[in-house]
């Protein structure tokens, strides 16, 4: 991976970049401090900037994923000829292993197999290029639509809190959870938005303040542990989460810390919006059990800010996903439309719409 000045200033609705034949990704693990955009010229590299967190936020890995497999496509062109799906597979697997919970990687390394699936022995990268931008247009589309969508339940002005990033950063563009926080700030549906500040990557104070900031949407950064004492204080409508993986059930995997935000918010009475684009519903697991949930350093609970804070010889455990229950969601938003109280009948029926 090579840091590259890119001649667009660093922009979260800008952070998965094709350009000039090349892929380049602003690198969110040093964001807000420093906006710099790194190229990545294999699918080697591209796996490896997902799992460094380099781009993050289940929409973005798929595109991104995307992007990759036109890289394994491209190297295998150049190294292999008219053989070339002889090569792909190994970037192909190297890009799948990347990280384990996000579906939308796996959807998208899918929806391309089924292109090169149809292709002839000539080169390949136009056609899976023309794919992989369209997979990121249509998730922004995605984005905006169940954006609208979710803001129109937002009834009165009120408070919202979030989790992570669910953002313009962590999608294609505009976001999920953002993506309805937005639209319901252009409807002048939010006072303010609370973002947890979410341990211990830190997306919450890192990237969801530094992009609503940037739009000029008021946001406070609480502490995870404070959401709940901010929701007994009164004033917040609403908890807007986005999702790495939903199950057929309507069980949610999200970010480490939603479970038991969800948990404080219905005993404060508190209603739970879900945003995802169809691309994160997995109908293939049947309930969240089912749900590969990512472990990863023990350092990264151990240090913060790069710098060892836990007491020494003190062991960690990081899982960074959590699932909440479906009877604890009181709607999932989609491009596709709205699932009050979700089942796996009522997410059958709007899959299949
Ligand atoms: O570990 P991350 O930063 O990739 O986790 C991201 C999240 O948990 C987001 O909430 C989720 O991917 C939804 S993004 C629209």
């Amino acid at each position: 991976m090579q840091s590259m000045p890119l001649n667009i200033p660093a922009d979260a609705d800008k952070a998965i970049v094709w350009t000039n034949d090349r892929l380049y990704l602003l690198d969110q693990r040093v964001l807000p401090t420093q906006e710099t955009y790194l190229e990545l010229q294999t699918a080697a590299a591209t796996a490896d900037a997902i799992h460094d967190m380099v781009v993050r936020g289940a929409p973005a890995i798929g595109v991104t994923a995307a992007f990759g497999v036109v890289l394994a496509a491209r190297e295998s062109y150049q190294s292999h000829g008219s053989a070339w799906k002889e090569g792909v597979t190994t970037g192909m697997d190297r890009l799948a292993a990347s990280r384990p919970t996000a579906v939308n990687l796996f959807w998208a390394l899918e929806r391309m197999q089924g292109v090169i699936s149809g292709l002839d022995t000539g080169d390949p990268e136009p056609r899976l290029l023309q794919e992989a931008k369209q997979i990121h247009e249509e998730d922004v589309a995605s984005c905006r639509r169940l954006g609208d969508l979710g803001a129109e339940l937002i009834e009165s002005t009120t408070s919202v809190i979030t989790h992570c990033n669910a953002g313009a950063l962590a999608t294609g563009g505009y976001g999920t959870a953002l993506g309805v926080i937005r639209s319901a700030w252009a409807d002048g549906k939010i006072e303010r938005v609370y973002a947890d500040e979410t341990r211990p990557w830190l997306q919450g104070s890192r990237l969801t303040a530094w992009e609503l900031h940037k739009d000029d949407i008021p946001v406070t950064l609480i502490t995870d542990g404070a959401a709940a004492c901010r929701m007994q204080t009164g004033g917040i409508g609403w908890i807007i989460v986005g999702s790495d993986r939903i199950a057929a059930n309507g069980d949610v995997a999200n970010k480490i810390g939603t479970y038991s935000l969800v948990v404080a918010a219905k005993h404060h009475g508190i209603k739970v919006m879900v945003a995802a684009p169809t691309s994160t519903i997995d109908m293939s697991a049947a309930s969240g059990s089912e749900i590969p949930i990512e472990s990863r350093d023990p350092v990264e609970v151990l240090n913060c800010g790069g710098k060892r804070l836990g007491a020494p010889g003190v062991d960690a455990w990081n899982p960074v996903f959590d699932v909440t229950p479906a009877e604890l969601v009181d709607v999932i938003v989609t491009e596709k439309g709205i699932v009050h109280s979700p089942n796996m009948k009522k997410i059958s029926e709007m899959m299949a719409s």
